[in-house]
């Protein structure tokens, strides 16, 4: 029997404490903070999941015995090496990168550099900062239109801009890097080849040692009808994908997900958990848009609910580096024509 303490307020984390509780081990699930889903599945707290001390404290009086994170914050902000750090909570598995791990989805630049490193295929690029801000204007007028400008940072989703005039775009080049438009998210700005194609993304559980293939979901995040409208976080998301057959998803590990652990491993980079891996398909071969470092929300609702193991076992498998001994299932149903 496990008491678990669940990250985040969102969707995902509904999702995430739904399949968690239908596990006959969960004895206590928390929620820091939950929403009005969460309360109805277990208890939340009025903790934040960036407070990392308070997180100590609740864990330690509750006996929290598995931490799964929802959001990229605590990630980004080191939350796994301050429980590794700690005597008192070194023992407890938090599901999630380490603060390295997370620079996957922290930084644009640093996962930039990993794929380049790894022979991971993404889209060609360059990185500057205002000091470069001459070589960036040169750097785009090697491009042909549309131009992708993207915030180094963390920007929730909203940091990339895709501009259809060179003029426009050195503009926006400068407000990000002259004017702080994003930020010190934009301190550092990332200028991408466009990708055209269609999107998916792909989520992998991984150990540090081996890896599941979770399914796949495509997410819409403009706002307005029609997919006008400017990008949010994300309005809803459907899993299975019909354009993601088993030739893409072999595609897939071979050239993206083998290379990107088999990274993380040489480079000594610790991480368990969940790798979201944004792509384009373009003409049948996959491009990496993006890491992040957790699962999607709202994909996760539509992914996790089609995983048929145990999820909670499947947590504890991966915390004690035992994913090779889960026989993964997941509900191969295809939607109807
Ligand atoms: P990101 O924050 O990197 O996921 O980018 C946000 C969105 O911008 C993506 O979901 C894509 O729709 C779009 N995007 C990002 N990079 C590119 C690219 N190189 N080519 C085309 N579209 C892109
Ligand atoms: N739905 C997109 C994300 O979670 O980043």
């Amino acid at each position: 029997m496990s008491i678990i303490l669940l990250l985040g307020s969102g969707g995902r984390e509904h999702a995430f404490a739904r399949a968690l509780t239908m596990s006959a081990q969960c004895e206590q699930l928390f929620i820091a903070p939950g929403n009005a889903g969460t309360a109805m599945l277990g208890t939340n707290v009025d903790v934040s999941p960036n407070d990392l001390e308070s997180i100590k404290i609740f864990v330690l009086e509750n006996m929290v015995e598995l931490v799964l994170v929802g959001p990229e914050d605590p990630l980004v902000n080191g939350i796994v090496d301050f429980f590794e750090a700690d005597a008192l909570l070194k023992h407890i598995p938090v599901i999630g990168p380490s603060k390295m791990g997370a620079q996957l989805e922290g930084s644009k630049d640093f996962s930039k550099n990993f794929m380049k490193r790894h022979g991971v295929p993404t889209a060609a690029y360059a990185s500057f900062t205002f000091a470069k801000l001459e070589e960036g204007y040169k750097f785009l007028e090697t491009l042909r239109p549309p131009y992708v400008l993207k915030a180094d940072g963390l920007a929730a989703g909203k940091g990339v801009l895709i501009l259809d005039h060179l003029q426009e775009a050195k503009d926006e080049l400068k407000a990000m890097l002259g004017d702080a438009k994003f930020g010190k998210a934009g301190e550092k700005v990332v200028i991408e080849e466009f990708l055209d194609g269609i999107e998916v993304s792909m989520f992998v559980l991984t150990d540090g040692k081996n890896y599941k293939i979770l399914p796949e979901a495509k997410d819409y995040k403009r706002i307005g009808d029609g997919d006008k409208g400017l990008n949010t976080g994300g309005m809803g998301a459907v899993s299975p994908v019909p354009f993601v057959d088993a030739t893409f998803v072999k595609k897939v590990e071979e050239q993206i997900i083998k290379p990107t652990i088999r990274g993380l491993a040489e480079e000594k980079i610790n991480y368990i958990g969940f790798i979201f891996i944004g792509l384009m398909n373009v003409g049948g071969e996959p491009k990496v848009i993006e890491y992040n470092c957790r699962m999607g929300d709202p994909e996760t609702e539509a992914v996790v609910p089609r995983i048929q193991n145990d999820f909670l076992a499947l947590m504890q498998a991966t915390a004690s580096q035992n994913l090779d001994k889960i026989d993964f299932k997941i509900d191969s149903r295809q939607l109807l024509p």
